[in-house]
């Protein structure tokens, strides 16, 4: 079958890798977890311990070598041949990620890889600008969003479940600071593409997300036959597929 390129934007904590993650398994697709790289130049970018200008930053992303490598079910991340697929999660991180996300050097450099990592196909790939600026011809692309308050919940219970300390409100204002300066930025921001199919999750369960774009995949993609559609008969469908999900 013709391979496909979904593509999944949300503000953060929408629960795009998790869901993202499980609709690759199902696909036999490869899952690219784009703000992970945004995270990768972050952590160096810390770590250097200097003071943080659009100089250093550059230098960090003209340099830095970012590896996303699926293994025993988990996307690993290695910067510069070093692993840091837990490093890059701190809520420090997370701050730096959306503060180098900004700059222009950066988005340009990413964004090249990952429309590499793209060309074959059969990838689900999520972020903020996928769909609206590095693969703009993704063939299904979804926004995925919920209340502020559900995704600072979703936050603090993974958290929690890990064995760290969280408090709630503390969350909802890293995570209402991080949306504004995503959607304000120049360069890519976050913003749902027109063609993409917005999916409002507050009050669905993960599996319920999954499903949901399964459906959208199989009824876009695939007729009683097998065969794979697009365009016109596409959009026929997804019109239909959208009036019955909600
Ligand atoms: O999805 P995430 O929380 O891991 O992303 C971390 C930050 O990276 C996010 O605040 C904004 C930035 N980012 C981006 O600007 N563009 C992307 N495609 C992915 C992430």
């Amino acid at each position: 079958m013709n391979k496909k390129i979904i593509a999944v934007d949300g503000p953060a904590g929408a629960g795009k890798s998790t869901v993202s993650k499980l609709v690759a398994q199902k696909l036999n697709y490869t899952y690219i977890d784009t703000g992970a790289m945004y995270r990768a130049v972050a952590l160096k970018v810390i770590g250097l311990n200097k003071p943080v200008t659009e100089e250093l930053i550059v230098d960090v992303a003209r340099d830095i070598d970012i590896d996303l490598r699926y293994e025993d079910g988990i996307t690993k991340v290695f910067v510069d041949g070093e692993e840091v697929t837990g490093k890059i999660r701190t809520p420090e991180v997370s701050k730096a990620a959306s503060d180098v996300a900004k700059s222009g050097f950066v988005r340009e450099r990413l964004t090249e890889l990952q429309r590499k990592m793209a060309t074959r196909g059969g990838v689900i790939m999520d972020g903020r600008d996928i769909g609206t600026h590095v693969l703009p011809n993704a063939d299904l692309k979804i926004y995925l969003t919920a209340s502020v308050e559900e995704r600072a919940k979703r936050r603090c219970d993974e958290l929690k479940a890990k064995g760290f300390e969280a408090n709630i409100e503390d969350i909802a204002k890293d995570i209402q600071a991080r949306d504004k300066q995503d959607m304000e930025r120049e360069i890519a921001p976050l913003k749902q593409a027109e063609d993409a199919i917005l999916l409002d999750t507050t009050g669905m369960s993960i599996d319920e997300v999954v499903n949901a774009i399964l459906k959208f995949y199989s009824k876009i993609f695939e007729t009683s036959t097998g065969e794979v559609v697009g365009g016109m008969i596409a959009d026929a469908i997804l019109d239909t597929v959208t009036r019955a999900v909600f």
